[in-house]
């Protein structure tokens, strides 16, 4: 053999020879906690199993923490959250939107690890959508791993009942409207609404229809006030579909409206696609024939989209665990164990769709077509002060109805929370 060749060999056989150890004890070696923080709780919860088995098969030696406070988006764990991050004592790993929730918040505050090396290190660069990776980075870094695409503006249905009741899904905020009254003659609530979280999320997709993507875009650019007419507007057709929604709403948990539909007390809803996980794998309904979809009204060929992410607090307890779960979170194989079941998407553009149940197929479908708004009620276009704000905001109009005077205090409430600076 020619000198050249034997040395490159030697080096070869080298290099593997000290690699290996270090490839394989280090999924081995690792051992300790791993304390993941989230809201999957209860009926949230089987994606998030199916992640932490994955992560345990990968690093049994690992024990993990899987703390939940129960809470349809966050309302309570993310209060919860607030106290130990200040308190010094965060989790290894939490949920967090991509977006401003992220980076007007968190990041902000200079409490997370920038994630650049470990994008590097498991190459993916090309892996998650250009625009879904603005919303997670800065100039100086990126700051969470995207586990997922969550649409928002879904209407759900039973096809059944509404033949039942000679309707057909509202394609528009008019259609709405006039089916409404013959549903409620029936003894059937409209559309069903639960505690004020969903409130904001059913305003995000009524604002949408009422002004349109363009308008939507350029109130969170701070280009368009909220007490312009297309702001008070929003307010006023949000005040007339609340006249069609259930008046114990307020104490119910989203999943306790989904039943609504459900047990055909109710007529549609309108609930992110986590929906779509709950009604598959909770609720052991088909896609298509035991439970149906369309765009929220008004909304066709929109896509008010979320992703759930997690992140690396400064000062996570067990780094080395966290950045493993990280790495698992974004993998192709982590993704795809996680979504089919969470009822969203894969935020990696590489996912396997043969994994997903029709009703996946066609949100990837959608969101590789539709027009991309930001979520409002999930993270994406506001911080945690104007979510907080708008949450007593919404009160406010659930109670008083007024449209100008509610769009007024919006407006406040953004310039204070520095909306498009
Ligand atoms: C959202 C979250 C979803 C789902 C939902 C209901 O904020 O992004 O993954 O958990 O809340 O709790």
């Amino acid at each position: 053999m020619k000198k050249p060749y034997f040395n490159m060999l030697v080096v070869l056989g080298l290099t593997m020879l000290l690699l290996l150890p270090v490839t394989t004890t280090w999924a081995k070696d690792l051992s300790g906690d791993l304390e993941i923080f989230s809201w999957w709780a209860g009926d949230e919860g089987p994606a998030l199993e199916a992640l932490i088995t994955l992560y345990k098969a990968r690093h049994p030696n690992v024990n993990v923490i899987n703390a939940t406070v129960t809470g349809g988006s966050g309302v309570n764990a993310k209060a919860v959250l607030k106290t130990r991050m200040l308190g010094g004592e965060p989790p290894d790993s939490f949920q967090v939107h991509a977006g401003q929730e992220l980076i007007g918040t968190w990041v902000k505050a200079d409490r997370m690890e920038d994630l650049t090396f470990l994008f590097k290190a498991q190459g993916w660069d090309k892996a998650f959508p250009e625009g879904l990776v603005k919303l997670i980075g800065t100039d100086k870094g990126i700051w969470s791993v995207p586990v997922n695409i969550h649409r928002s503006n879904v209407c759900w249905y039973v096809p059944a009942n509404l033949k039942k009741w000679g309707v057909s899904a509202p394609k528009s905020w008019d259609d709405f409207f006039a089916i409404a009254p013959k549903l409620k003659e029936k003894g059937v609530v409209p559309l069903a609404l639960a505690q004020n979280w969903t409130a904001n999320h059913l305003w995000e997709s009524v604002a949408l229809a009422s002004m349109g993507p363009d308008n939507w875009d350029a109130l969170w650019a701070g280009k368009l006030a909220f007490d312009s007419p297309a702001g008070v507007q929003a307010w006023e057709l949000f005040g007339k579909v609340l006249e069609f929604t259930n008046d114990d709403a307020s104490s119910l948990s989203w999943q306790q409206a989904t039943d609504m539909v459900v047990d055909g007390r109710a007529a549609f809803n309108i609930m992110g696609d986590w929906a779509a996980g709950y009604l598959s794998t909770t609720k052991k309904l088909a896609p298509g024939s035991g439970f149906n979809w369309g765009a929220s009204p008004g909304t066709d060929g929109m896509f008010i989209f979320l992703a759930d992410s997690f992140g690396l607090p400064k000062g996570a307890p067990q780094r080395d665990n966290a950045i493993a779960w990280l790495a698992l979170l974004g993998s192709r194989e982590g993704s795809d164990a996680f979504n089919p079941l969470k009822g969203s998407i894969s935020a990696r553009t590489d996912s396997d769709l043969s994994k997903y149940n029709d009703y996946g197929k066609s949100a990837a479908a959608d969101f590789g077509k539709d027009r991309i708004a930001g979520s409002l009620a999930h993270g994406v276009t506001a911080n945690e002060g104007f979510m907080n704000d708008f949450a007593a905001i919404m009160e406010m109009f659930l109670k008083t109805k007024n449209a100008q005077a509610t769009a007024k205090a919006t407006q406040q409430i953004a310039v204070k929370n520095g909306i498009g600076k």
